[in-house]
């Protein structure tokens, strides 16, 4: 398990213990990061119980039935509920990874939730990805050419689609970026696995005229080369994909044309 330290200038207080719920045959214990910048008041863990009888099985599932049943003053992000939109990570028994895809019955004990960590908190369980996004827009995740454009459309051989595999079904859920030690120190200046992804993604597409523009931009020592190979990245993705070995991809092609 990857241990990770909770957003910046945080340290909780003990907070408010909700009332168990009535009846409930099957319950769970969560601790639960609360915190409200704008209240004048510093963050607290609030402890609630669940009643896993009347809510589905999915971290999330027991987020909303908080929300809607005991305490709806929690704030958390969340929309496709299934894994696709990547709106819903944030740090579960001190791993960063999405909510809706994780099962309560993966857990034993209380369940401690918190928001992805090193970043400032907007509120609660939602941290400010601001930069995470610019640095998301600096890799200019888009194909560009200098030929014209096809009459109908950009082609690609089967084999040089397949070298995408694993580099474009990011759902930029922040998980590995907000894991990584080298992102925390440096997120200023060094980009962080999920924008060096989709950077390699673009390096990759046989399609794209731009791979010698994208190496120059990316052959600085704080812009790519703060990854030290760690690999909480690949740890934490939900999505199984390999952020760490993506940067070893770019720094790999800067190699080649160094020689
Ligand atoms: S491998 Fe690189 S990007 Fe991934 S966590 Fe480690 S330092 Fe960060
Ligand atoms: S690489 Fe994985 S962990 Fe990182 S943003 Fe994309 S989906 Fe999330
Ligand atoms: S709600 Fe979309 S990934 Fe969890």
């Amino acid at each position: 398990m990857v241990q990770l330290t909770l957003p910046k200038g945080s340290q909780p207080k003990k907070g408010k213990t909700w009332p168990k719920p009535e009846g409930a045959t099957k319950t769970r214990e969560f601790k639960i990061y609360r915190y409200d910048p704008e209240s004048g008041e510093g963050p607290r863990w609030d402890h609630y119980t669940v009643d896993t009888g009347d809510c589905g099985p999915m971290l999330l599932d027991a987020l909303i039935w908080i929300k809607n049943r005991v305490d709806p003053t929690l704030t958390f992000r969340r929309s496709c509920r299934e894994g696709v939109c990547g709106s819903c990570a944030m740090n579960i028994g001190g791993r960063n990874t999405i909510a809706c895809t994780k099962g309560m019955d993966e857990f034993s004990g209380t369940i401690t939730i918190a928001p992805l960590p090193h970043q400032p908190v907007v509120k609660d369980l939602v941290p400010d990805l601001t930069d995470f996004y610019a640095q998301h827009a600096y890799v200019q995740p888009y194909l560009q050419t200098e030929t014209p454009a096809p009459e109908k459309e950009w082609k690609q051989s089967e084999e040089d689609r397949t070298k995408l595999d694993g580099l474009y079904e990011c759902i930029l859920c922040a998980c590995c970026s907000t894991a990584c030690p080298s992102y925390w120190w440096n997120g200023d200046k060094y980009l962080g696995p999920a924008a060096l992804l989709q950077a390699y993604r673009w390096i990759e597409d046989s399609r794209d005229e731009m791979t010698g523009d994208r190496l120059d931009d990316l052959n600085d020592p704080f812009k790519l080369y703060r990854c030290h190979t760690i690999m909480n990245c690949a740890q934490v993705c939900p999505k199984g994909l390999n952020p760490a070995e993506a940067i070893a991809g770019i720094k790999r092609h800067l190699a080649e044309r160094e020689v």
